[in-house]
């Protein structure tokens, strides 16, 4: 399928999907987020695909952001339905039992924030800012950064970065937790497909699980502790489980479907 906005690839079972507008600094537009929802569902549904790593197009930017032009004349409503399909679309990153990756390289400033915290895990180039800078516009966060940023630095500190608009380099974003790894630009994408490579080396159901599990201590309503009993027992009846268990009784490195 190809995109307008994105370019994506799949190449040792992970599909790369680039955000493709550098002269907007890749910033998010209707369509592009509409896009990214796409391409989420595809990398779900597609067999060949075990792991997703998100990225920019260009050596300056991840995303810097909503598309500001977008907002100009918006209605209550409209703003709201905006914030809403945002959301959806980042929900169904942090839902997706494939892990995904951000890797990014340069501005990550509002909806590119906001991103970024949807996936699992975060890599960062030397050169990436992490900020919310919307109340500089009069504006909030509205694809969950309100939400997100605070569980990643807690509330205290994202309260206060949320409140003075000031960005965060890659090495507080490491010290806070808001990303796995900090590394040259160069060594981006190769450093991302490590950390996925040893993802990738265990049961594929079994990782769901632990996506559905750990989701289940944030989400609104859900018990986490009963999540896990549910997504804990419901591996026992999986073909990874009794290839798991075999591998260890033989004394032998598992090989997982
Ligand atoms: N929405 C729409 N366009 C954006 C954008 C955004 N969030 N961020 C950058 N762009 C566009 C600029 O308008 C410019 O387009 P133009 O060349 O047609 O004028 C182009 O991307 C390059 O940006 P520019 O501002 O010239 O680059 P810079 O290196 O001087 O500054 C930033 C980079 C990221 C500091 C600056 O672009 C910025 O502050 N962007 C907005 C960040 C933001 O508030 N994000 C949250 C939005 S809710």
């Amino acid at each position: 399928m190809t995109f307008q906005n994105l370019l994506t690839k799949i190449e040792n079972a992970v599909m790369t999907i680039t955000i493709n507008r550098p002269d907007k600094l890749n910033a998010l537009n209707k369509l592009t987020v509409q896009e990214i929802g796409e391409a989420i569902k595809l990398a779900k549904e597609n067999s060949d695909v075990k792991a997703v790593i998100i990225t920019g197009a260009g050596p300056k930017s991840f995303v810097a952001g909503a598309d500001i032009s977008e907002f100009v004349g918006l209605s209550p409503e409209q703003g709201k339905a905006m914030a809403k399909a945002g959301q959806d679309v980042f929900k169904s990153i942090e839902d997706c039992p494939k892990p995904i990756v951000a890797a990014v390289n340069g501005f990550a400033l509002g909806g590119g924030c906001e991103l970024a915290m949807a996936c699992h895990i975060r890599v960062a180039s030397e050169n990436a800012l992490f900020g919310q800078p919307e109340v500089k516009l009069g504006l909030i966060p509205g694809y969950g950064g309100t939400q997100r940023l605070v569980q990643y630095l807690g509330k205290g500190k994202a309260i206060e970065y949320m409140m003075n608009a000031e960005n965060m380099n890659a090495q507080q974003a490491l010290q806070f937790g808001l990303v796995n790894y900090v590394t040259t630009p160069e060594n981006l994408l190769t450093l991302c497909n490590e950390v996925i490579a040893k993802i990738l080396r265990w049961s594929p159901k079994a990782n769901a699980g632990v996506i559905a599990a750990v989701n289940g201590y944030f989400a609104e309503g859900v018990d986490g502790f009963a999540k896990e009993v549910d997504e804990f027992g419901n591996r026992f009846t999986s073909d990874d489980f009794k290839e798991g268990v075999a591998a260890f009784t033989e004394k032998r490195k598992p090989n997982f479907k």
